[in-house]
C-alpha cells in the first residue's frame, strides 16, 4: 500500500476488501477488533484523497440478501472509528452500490452490502465467480486486499478481483504475514501451541504440520473430548467427532515418536446441559477428573488443575501460538480455562500470537481476551485471522495472498 500511496490515489476509486465479519448480538457488535484493525488502511487511503469502497462478507448467508447478515452495523462502527460519515449501499454491485460510489467525493468512504448476498462470491464455479468479480471491478480503479481473515477463501472478491485491477496488500495483511513468518521461519524455542475450539476436524491439518515443528501442543475446548475418547476414556455427553478418532490416535502416536509433548486436560468442568448463553444464568457444574466424566455430563471447560498445568507449560515458552478457546467462555462459569491460558500468555516473556476467527457469535480467543478484559497490548500479536492463520501455519498457499503477490 505504501507504493500505491506514493504513486498517488487522489480521485481514484479504491476497492478495499476488508474482513468486517464481526460477532453480532442482533445488530450490536460484540467485538469490533476486526474493524479497528483495518481502519488505518481505510483512513490512509481517504486522507490521500481516494474514494474508498469497503467490501466484506459477514457470516454465511446463502448467496442472497438476508437482513440478519447486513453489514450496516459494521459500516456505522467504521464511521465512528474514522470520525467521518460513511455511506452505505444496500446492495453490493447493484443500483445502490453504483449510486453510492458515483456520489463519493475525494477522501470519502462507502461500505457496500455483504459480498455473500451474491452467489458469485463464494461459487466453486470459476466462470460464476469471475462474472461477479467483473461486476465488482466496474466499481473501482484500484484494489487493496486487507481482509486477512478471509485470505484462505478462494472467493471472487479475494481471489478473482485482484486479477482484474491494479492491486496492493494493505497494512493489516502486511502486519499479519510478518508476524506469522516468525512462527514459521526460525522460530524461537520452546515453541508451544494451544489449540481449542469445538471441532477437531478443523485443526487436523495444523496438528499434522506442527508435529514436526512445535515442542508442545496443548489441547482444550470441545475438541479435547475426541482426544480423551481416543485415549479410551468415557466422556459422557461431551462433544465428540467419532469419525476423527483414528486420525487423533495416529497423531498421538506420531507425537510420541517425534518427541512432541502432547498435553491433554487432566480435569474438566462438567454439567448436565449446555449453558444458556443469552441469560448467562448460573450453571450447576462440577469439576471431575478427565478420565472420570460421569455418564450424562458434558465437559464445558478445562478444569483448574489443567489451567495450572497449561500455565506451567507456557511459562518458559519463547513462542506461543493459540487458536481456539478452552471452553464455553461466553458463559462466565466456563470462562476460567480460557482466562487461565490468556493470563499465562500475559505472564510469559515469550512472543505470543493469538488467533482470531469470527462469524456470528462464534467464540474465539481474540474476542475472548478482549471480552474477558485483558489488555491486547499484553500479547505479542492478536490476529484477525482464524482459519487464515491456521492455514498459513499449515504451509498452504492462501488464495488471497497469492493473488496479491502475482
Ligand atoms: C473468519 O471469520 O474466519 C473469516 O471471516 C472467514 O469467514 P468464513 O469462515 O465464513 O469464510
Amino acid at each position: 500500500i505504501d507504493e500505491l500511496l506514493a504513486e498517488g490515489v487522489a480521485g481514484k476509486r479504491v476497492f478495499v476488501r476488508a474482513d468486517l465479519n464481526v460477532p453480532l448480538d442482533g445488530t450490536t457488535i460484540t467485538d469490533d477488533g476486526r474493524i479497528r484493525a483495518v481502519q488505518p488502511t481505510i483512513a490512509r487511503l481517504a486522507e490521500a484523497g481516494a474514494r474508498v469502497i469497503v467490501a466484506s462478507h459477514l457470516g454465511r448467508p446463502k448467496g442472497a440478501p438476508d437482513p440478519a447478515f447486513s453489514l450496516a452495523p459494521a459500516a456505522t462502527r467504521l464511521g465512528e472509528l474514522l470520525g467521518a460519515e460513511v455511506a452505505f449501499a444496500t446492495d453490493t454491485v447493484g443500483d445502490s452500490a453504483r449510486a453510492v460510489v458515483s456520489g463519493l467525493a475525494d477522501g470519502q468512504v462507502a461500505v457496500v452490502e455483504n459480498l455473500r448476498f451474491n452467489a458469485g462470491e463464494t461459487s466453486k464455479d470459476d466462470a460464476e465467480r469471475g462474472a461477479f468479480a467483473d461486476q465488482l471491478a466496474e466499481l473501482a480503479d484500484l484494489y487493496v486486499g486487507d481482509g486477512f481473515g478471509a485470505v484462505h477463501r478462494k472467493h471472487a472478491s479475494v481471489f478473482d478481483l485482484p486479477a482484474r485491477l491494479p492491486h496492493a496488500a494493505g497494512g493489516l495483511i502486511a502486519t499479519e504475514v510478518g508476524v506469522l513468518r516468525k512462527l514459521t521461519d526460525d522460530v524461537r524455542r520452546p515453541y508451544a501451541v494451544v489449540l481449542g475450539g469445538a471441532k477437531v476436524s478443523d485443526k487436523l491439518g495444523v496438528i499434522d504440520h506442527l508435529l514436526g515443528k512445535a515442542d508442545r501442543i496443548l489441547i482444550g475446548g470441545g475438541m479435547a473430548y475426541t482426544f480423551l475418547k481416543a485415549k479410551g476414556y468415557e466422556i459422557g455427553t461431551s462433544l465428540l467427532q467419532e469419525d476423527q478418532i483414528p486420525a487423533v490416535q495416529e497423531y498421538l502416536k506420531r507425537a510420541e515418536e517425534t518427541g512432541v509433548e502432547f498435553v491433554l486436560p487432566v480435569d474438566v468442568s462438567v454439567a448436565e446441559e449446555f449453558p444458556d448463553l443469552k441469560t448467562k444464568a448460573p450453571a450447576e457444574s462440577s469439576v471431575v477428573a478427565a478420565d472420570a466424566i460421569p455418564a450424562g455430563r458434558m465437559g464445558l471447560d478445562i478444569g483448574p488443575e489443567t489451567g495450572r498445568l497449561y500455565a506451567s507449560k507456557l511459562a518458559d515458552a519463547r513462542t506461543v501460538f493459540w487458536n481456539g478457546p478452552m471452553g464455553v467462555f461466553e458463559h462466565p462459569d466456563y470462562a476460567e480455562g480460557t482466562r487461565a491460558v490468556a493470563q499465562a500468555l500475559v505472564d510469559s516473556t515469550g512472543f505470543s500470537v493469538v488467533g482470531g476467527g469470527g462469524g456470528r457469535g462464534a467464540g474465539h480467543p481474540a474476542a475472548a481476551v478482549r471480552t474477558l478484559g485483558f489488555d491486547e497490548k499484553a500479547f505479542g500479536h492478536i490476529s484477525t485471522g482464524g482459519g487464515a492463520s491456521l492455514e498459513y501455519l499449515e504451509g498452504k498457499t492462501l488464495p488471497g495472498l497469492a493473488a496479491l503477490e502475482d
